[in-house]
């Protein structure tokens, strides 16, 4: 059976966690687009939520949907927040970025009271970094900032470490929702994922990074057959 299909099935068993009344963070990608796109049809049953969409490509998508949308400064928190991931290892630690909104999907995972992601069964991983890395920066010294994630993996990836400043279709520079560029890291291996993630915390000319940790809640894997909900805890 085809990943979408099973990205399908995890969106479909999370919509089973909605209830009538709740703000939503809606996750960026192709796998969060299936739940909105769910959420959609269930909201013109009668369904009432408001959503705070992740990206852009999200509230086009949920206007189109008719998901009536709110904002973070208006709600201050959030009841339930769905998102997909681009690797997910057995404690639950996420590298997310790969579709560029990961800024917005921390920021809005962060302010959740509950973080559900749902993933096809070729994300769930024994060790992080197979994945690029995706690393938001400010493009002011960017070659500065460059260098110095350079130097960072150096640290913390076994073997060689390939970073690259990510670029669109027209081979220009990539650019967020929030106007910054993304470094994307290949690691062969990436070892201490705490610390790496800190560093990179407290790192000047870096705005975040895809290292979501302890922020998922529940994990939706999708099958062939349906989809294995796990908590965490
Ligand atoms: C978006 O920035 C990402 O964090 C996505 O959640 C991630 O890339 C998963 O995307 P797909 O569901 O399209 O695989």
């Amino acid at each position: 059976m085809s990943k979408d299909v099973q990205k399908q099935r995890a969106a479909e068993a999370a919509v089973d966690l909605v209830q009538d009344g709740m703000v939503l963070g809606l996750g960026t990608g192709s796998t969060a687009a299936h739940f909105v796109k769910l959420l959609g049809a269930r909201v013109r049953e009668g369904l009432q939520i408001r959503g705070i969409p992740t990206s852009e490509q999200t509230r086009i998508l949920a206007e189109k949907e008719g998901i009536a949308l709110t904002s973070l400064g208006d709600e201050g928190k959030v009841d339930l927040t769905v998102d997909g991931a681009d690797e997910v290892d057995t404690a639950f630690r996420l590298i997310k970025g790969g579709g560029g909104a990961l800024l917005r999907e921390k920021i809005v995972a962060s302010a959740s009271d509950h973080v559900a992601i749902i993933v096809d069964e070729a994300k769930c991983v024994d060790h992080l970094g197979q994945f690029p890395l995706p690393v938001e920066v400010v493009p002011f010294g960017v070659r500065v900032t460059y260098q110095r994630i350079t130097e960072l993996l150096g640290v913390y990836g076994e073997g060689e470490v390939n970073i690259r400043l990510r670029t669109d279709q027209f081979g220009e520079p990539y650019v967020t929702d929030s106007e910054h560029l993304i470094i994307d890291a290949a690691f062969n291996k990436m070892t201490n994922i705490e610390g790496l993630a800190s560093s990179l915390d407290s790192m000047t000319g870096v705005v975040d990074h895809g290292l979501f940790i302890d922020l998922c809640d529940t994990l939706i894997i999708g099958s062939d057959n349906g989809a294995r909900k796990l908590d965490k805890n």
